[in-house]
């Protein structure tokens, strides 16, 4: 269990975090996203003891991150943006040397380099040097790194930034794999990796939290509702008959091939009901053939209605 107070932080004069609160309960994986210099890297710097903050607090497991820092990095396994490795050493005897460091010892520390290498797939490159390793390896070895000691909560911070998409989608297998039974905190820019694995999102913005939800939860919080159907045949009629049905909304035709009419339907997010349901009895109703229908409204809508189109619009009053 984490627990996150009112936490600030200034570099300098710099307000980097300006009261920022959150508590992840045990086995939740949560996903904190923000734009760059949003804040995510200080959060977690604080969350793992590598850094003091400027005021409130920050409790793992009831106990103060800044009054005792060596009990908390017992529980927590981080890895840092940065993933700071020694090139020149062999994988095995990285992960050994860390392990003596965190107080793994003798026939425990052979153990836990045994689980770390199976979990995180080292197997093939254990005798290699780092610096013989692609990036998706390296971040493997940064993951096992940080899991040697076996704590129960993890915070990685990008562990896929700057990996290819084969790399992206194995690093993320092994992250739900490793949160199944673990507290996770993970930040990224990649938002189907947020929808992939995350229980729950927290959304950074300027040193401030400006959202706190599940994906559904996040997604209603969007102004507007979007629906797309696809309709077999040119049907002539469908945008009026669409339009007459969502008084108020705004109705656009996608071009797509001549054989498919395919529009796109837009109201308030005050307006009752699911969309799909009318349009489903319209298309009855008229003998419409729906080829395909969903609902849009993605967590890149949520993300850039939070954190761009208000940043935007502070910079306009501000201008
Ligand atoms: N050591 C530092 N000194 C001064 N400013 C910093 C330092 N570290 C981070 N910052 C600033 O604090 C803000 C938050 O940074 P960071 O926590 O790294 O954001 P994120 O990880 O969300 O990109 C940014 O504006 C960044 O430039
Ligand atoms: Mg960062």
């Amino acid at each position: 269990m984490i627990s996150v107070q009112n936490l600030s932080k200034l570099y300098g004069t710099f307000p980097a975090l300006r009261g920022v609160s959150f508590e992840v309960p045990t086995g939740q994986v949560l996903g904190f996203l923000g734009p760059n210099g949003a804040g995510k890297s200080t959060t977690m710097k604080i969350l793992t003891g590598y850094l003091y903050a400027s005021g409130g607090s920050a409790n793992v497991d009831g106990i103060d991150v800044e009054k005792n820092p060596v009990e908390v990095r017992r529980r927590v396994g981080y890895l840092p943006e940065t993933n700071p490795l020694y090139a020149d050493m062999r994988v095995d005897d990285y992960l050994r040397f860390v392990g003596e460091i965190r107080g793994v010892k003798g026939r425990d520390l052979r153990a836990a380099m045994d689980r770390v290498i199976a979990s995180c797939g080292l197997q093939k490159v254990v005798k290699k040097g780092i610096s013989e390793l692609s990036k998706g390896y390296r971040q493997r070895v940064g993951l096992a790194q940080a899991m040697i000691h076996d704590p129960q909560i993890l915070i990685l911070d990008e562990p896929t930034s700057g990996l290819d998409p084969n790399q992206i989608v194995e690093i993320r297998d092994l992250i739900r794999s490793l949160g199944a039974n673990r507290t996770v905190v993970l930040s990224t820019h990649y938002l189907q990796e947020v929808e992939a694995t995350c229980d729950r999102i927290l959304i950074v913005s300027g040193g401030q939290l400006v959202a706190d939800g599940t994906h559904r939860q996040l997604c209603d919080m969007l102004p507007t509702r979007k629906v797309v159907v696809e309709i077999a045949g040119s049907a002539d009629d469908v945008a009026t008959k669409l339009q007459s049905a969502f008084p108020g909304a705004r109705v656009e035709k996608l071009v797509t091939d001549p054989a498919i009419a395919s529009f796109r339907v837009e109201q308030d997010a005050g307006a009752a009901g699911d969309m799909r349901g009318t349009v489903a009895d319209l298309a009855s109703k008229n003998s419409w053939k729906v080829l395909g229908m969903r609902q849009e409204g993605s967590l890149e809508d949520v993300f850039r209605h939070l954190t761009y189109d208000k940043g935007a619009a502070a910079a306009q009053g501000a201008a």
